[in-house]
């Protein structure tokens, strides 16, 4: 299913945060999204998810605009979407593996194999142990994980991780990285984050500055040095 921002804008107040912006995403996507804190990458994962109303330009998913869908349509494409929040807006009052069964239960899997498929996520990114935990008992790379298996219990076909290694140690990191890498399978995986470990190769580099999104094509070292014109 392919997923296409076409000349996006996001005003926060009378600010525009994202500017003008296009991507198209294919199915089978593998892209690290790139840019400084405040460039809006957070702001572009809400829009492709639906999360936040851009106020120009389209979403378009398999050609279709967003906006302009139908309920059930809008639905489908909700539990296509997986995202992994930056801050990992867990349910305080849920333990862990409830937070996990969320949105299993939201999609109408049945009870056993949506415990099986939490059960899995919870092992690959190491919270067997932490299941039956309230968030609030867990530390700040636990919650990190937990959101991380939320994310990827539903199995999506486009994955919009945002920051999803900060605060995890090396280990952690790899770990995670390959637990992305495999959930995502043929589906879409796009990740914000500044530096993301050799495990999960991504081969397409997007590069956001003040809203705008400037580079699209592949790892560039170079492209946050570069000046506008430069990029342009
Ligand atoms: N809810 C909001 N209300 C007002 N301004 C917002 C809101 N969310 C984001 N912004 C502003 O939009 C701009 C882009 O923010 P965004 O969170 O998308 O950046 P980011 O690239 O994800 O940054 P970081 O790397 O720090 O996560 C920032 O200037 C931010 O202050
Ligand atoms: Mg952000």
């Amino acid at each position: 299913m392919e997923l296409r921002a076409d000349r996006l804008s996001v005003l926060r107040g009378e600010r525009p945060v994202l500017r003008n912006s296009s991507c198209t995403l294919p199915p089978g996507s593998r892209v690290l999204m790139l840019g400084h804190s405040g460039a809006g990458k957070t702001t572009l994962f809400k829009a492709l998810a639906g999360l936040v109303t851009p106020s120009s330009g389209q979403v378009l998913w398999n050609g279709e605009d967003v906006a302009r869908m139908a309920p059930t349509e809008k639905r489908a494409r909700q539990a296509a979407f997986g995202m992994v929040f930056q801050t990992d807006a867990l349910f305080d009052s849920l333990t862990v593996r409830q937070n996990v069964l969320l949105p299993l239960e939201r999609r109408r899997v049945p009870r056993e194999e949506a415990e099986a498929r939490a059960d899995e996520v919870l092992r690959a990114v190491g919270l067997t142990e932490a299941a039956d935990a309230l968030p609030e008992r867990l530390s700040g790379g636990m919650r990190k994980r937990a959101g991380i298996a939320r994310a990827l219990a539903a199995r999506p076909s486009v994955l919009l991780a945002d920051d999803p290694f900060a605060g995890l140690d090396p280990g952690t990191a790899r770990q995670v990285a390959r637990v992305l890498l495999e959930v995502a399978g043929s589906g879409s995986l796009i990740v914000a984050a500044p530096d993301v470990p050799p495990e999960l190769p991504l081969a397409r580099w997007l590069y956001l500055r003040d809203g705008a999104l400037l580079y699209d094509g592949p790892p560039a070292p170079e492209v946050e040095t570069l000046t506008d014109e430069a990029l342009a």
